[in-house]
């Protein structure tokens, strides 16, 4: 596992998005794995900008995302199918049908996270994952005590994530209380992963992930098991890590490069 930190959520978020562009000039028909929630913002305004500024293009690229609430249509102002229009799909140049979400108005959502799941494995699996961090350890909507080898399905939220989600909805009891998400053992399949967590709401989480045991307690830290995973941390989240020292000395002012 590598671990970068930065010196500020700005140069996180920077290091996350070249990462990515590097990936796709390398291999343009990569399939992208993608996650929403606050953090991710940031991540496809700089990739849109780079972009626009032509240092990238989606155009061979296809992408699934990890997780879609229950019971919201594509079109809802709150499911992650209209976070992703409006912060990435409908702002680069994707072609249509290229990218990919459960959906959950599926009359059936447990066939819906099967079909979503053999659709994944028929891409040939995820190139890159980008995840973010849930403060209970959480990645896609994986909580707490989920199998560490499970695949899409149907996943009830945890009142502390619910809690998290509740700034994007209306009013805290519009939050639904179940998902559709990639399951851990979907996200261990992708070639590379990357996962980006910023402030000091993600410190405990982060050092669960990168030092703490395995243990589906903190469902990120599955990533252990994973060949090719980078960190990327502010320094903020980087504080409650024992072997910080360590990884800056490995990775000078968080830099991917160095060895
Ligand atoms: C969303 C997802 C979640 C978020 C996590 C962090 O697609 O997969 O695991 O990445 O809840 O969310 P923020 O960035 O809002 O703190």
């Amino acid at each position: 596992m590598k671990v970068l930190i930065k010196s500020d959520a700005a140069r996180a978020v920077d290091c996350v998005a070249g990462l990515i562009v590097a990936r796709l000039q390398r291999l343009p028909t990569s399939v992208l794995g993608l996650a929403t929630g606050g953090t991710m913002e940031a991540v496809y305004a700089r990739l849109i900008a780079a972009h626009r500024e032509g240092a990238v293009s989606f155009a061979r690229a296809r992408s699934f995302n990890l997780d879609e609430y229950v019971g919201l249509a594509p079109d809802h102002p709150c499911s992650y199918w209209r976070y992703m229009r409006e912060h990435l799909f409908d702002r680069v140049d994707f072609p249509p049908g290229a990218t990919l979400l459960p959906r959950g108005d599926a009359p059936d959502p447990e066939a819906e996270a099967q079909r979503y799941e053999a659709a994944i494995v028929a891409a040939g699996d995820i190139g890159l994952q980008l995840l973010g961090l849930g403060t209970n350890g959480h990645i896609g909507f994986n909580e707490p005590t989920s199998s560490l080898s499970s695949l899409t399905r149907i996943k009830t939220l945890t009142r502390s994530t619910r809690a998290a989600n509740a700034r994007f909805f209306d009013r805290p009891e519009d939050v639904p209380r179940l998902a559709i998400t990639m399951g851990i053992g979907t996200i261990l399949r992708a070639q590379e992963v990357i996962l980006l967590a910023c402030g000091p709401a993600k410190a405990e989480a982060a050092a669960a992930l990168i030092e703490g045991p395995l243990a589906a307690a903190c469902p990120a830290s599955a990533l252990q098991l994973h060949r090719k995973v980078t960190v990327v941390l502010d320094q903020a989240a980087a504080s409650r890590l024992a072997l910080r020292d360590y990884y800056e000395e490995v990775h000078p002012g968080g830099d991917a490069a160095s060895i």
